[in-house]
């Protein structure tokens, strides 16, 4: 028998604390740095975003992905113990060892689970998805909880305004179930890619094995988030467009054939240039960077969240995730839901 992969739930979760950007005005004019709601407002379509206090364990990245994980096996109607695998996409790990899928097994005793972690920073849940998909066709496992969660706030480099501004934390996770390769709702397709060459674009310095971090390179601070903003965003337009064209041309469909569209969420200027480059409209483009900021891995599954809940996806329609992420890593799937 031929298997398919097909999403049953999915859940999300963020942390309490709202952060405007006026609090981030604030916060920077502290240290001299010139910011404002317009410039952000302007040039990323960013209005606010979720921080975590980290001193809380409740609000850690692991913790943020349970409570997400819980609400998609209600949806699913699963029990964490009816896990055969969990896949935690993070660049952001609760600890480097173990691995934040270990933690998240902890907390809600998915106890029959192996888990593991994917680190493609933004592109990190379409990742898991694929990897997820193709445990369940090889028929190794029935039952996964796919996991995209991020706590980007302590690696974020408050002294720079390209960045910080950018940024926020929250987790989205999706159950992905066993079904017929015959049924109609299921995953249809994928595109994985990456380009190492591109690695300086965006990278934390020190922190890993390369590089320790000695009170010297804190004082520098290596140990946060550096970042080529113009560089990504222009590579990153081409490859968006470019994945969701080839993922649609794979399956003889057009862009009439969509019912939605859910990009990556970096920059709602990257998101309208990659429609405009489409002939997409926005109408069906869907976007929460306005309200969560850039949570990296977890902005497509709780963007995918929030739809599905409220409705706006229905059953049977097709649904393209497309995105980008440092590495440079790059990744698209299409779905019928
Ligand atoms: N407030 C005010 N001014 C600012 C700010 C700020 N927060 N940040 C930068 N500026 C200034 C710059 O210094 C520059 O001033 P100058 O002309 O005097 O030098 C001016 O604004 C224009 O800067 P640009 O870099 O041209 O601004 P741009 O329109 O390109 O926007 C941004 C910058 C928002 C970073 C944009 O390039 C972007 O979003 N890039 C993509 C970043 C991204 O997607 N990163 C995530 C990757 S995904 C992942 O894997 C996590």
């Amino acid at each position: 028998m031929d298997f398919a992969a097909r999403i049953t739930g999915t859940g999300s979760a963020f942390p309490k604390k709202r952060v405007t950007n006026n609090s981030i005005v604030q916060k920077l004019s502290k240290l001299g740095i010139t910011t404002s709601d317009e410039w952000i407002r302007e040039r990323t379509g960013i209005c606010e975003r979720r921080i975590s206090n980290v001193e809380k364990p409740e609000e850690h990245n692991s913790s943020l992905g349970s409570s997400a994980a819980l609400k998609a096996l209600e949806m699913a109607g699963k029990s964490p113990q009816s896990i055969d695998q969990i896949i935690y996409a993070t660049c952001s790990p609760d600890t480097l060892l173990p691995s934040t899928a270990c933690w998240l097994q902890h907390r809600i005793g998915a106890d029959q689970a192996w888990a593991m972690d994917i680190n493609a920073a933004c592109s990190g849940f379409i990742y898991g998805l694929v990897t997820a998909e193709k445990f369940i066709q090889a028929g190794q496992v029935k039952t996964v909880l796919v996991v995209g969660g991020e706590v980007l706030s302590p690696i974020l480099n408050w002294k720079d305004r390209n960045s910080c501004i950018l940024f926020g934390d929250g987790a989205g996770a999706a159950v992905v179930e066993q079904v017929s390769s015959d049924s109609s709702r299921r995953i249809i397709d994928s595109h994985l890619r990456s380009d190492g060459n591109l690695w300086d674009l965006l990278y934390v310095p020190a922190g890993g094995s390369n590089m320790e971090v000695t009170p010297e390179r804190y004082a520098k601070n290596l140990h946060k988030l550096t970042m080529k903003g113009k560089e990504i965003f222009k590579v990153a337009v081409k490859t968006m467009a470019d994945l969701a064209r080839i993922t649609l041309k794979n399956n003889q469909m057009s862009l009439d054939d969509l019912d939605w569209f859910i990009p990556h969420q970096a920059n709602l200027r990257i998101i309208e240039a990659v429609a405009k480059r489409l002939k997409f409209p926005m109408g069906k483009v869907l976007v929460n960077v306005d309200r969560f900021g850039n949570t990296s891995a977890a902005t497509i599954p709780t963007m995918l969240d929030e739809a599905n809940r409220d409705g706006r996806i229905k059953s049977g329609q097709t649904v393209l995730l497309d995105a980008f992420g440092a590495g440079l890593t790059y990744g698209s799937i299409l779905v019928r839901w």
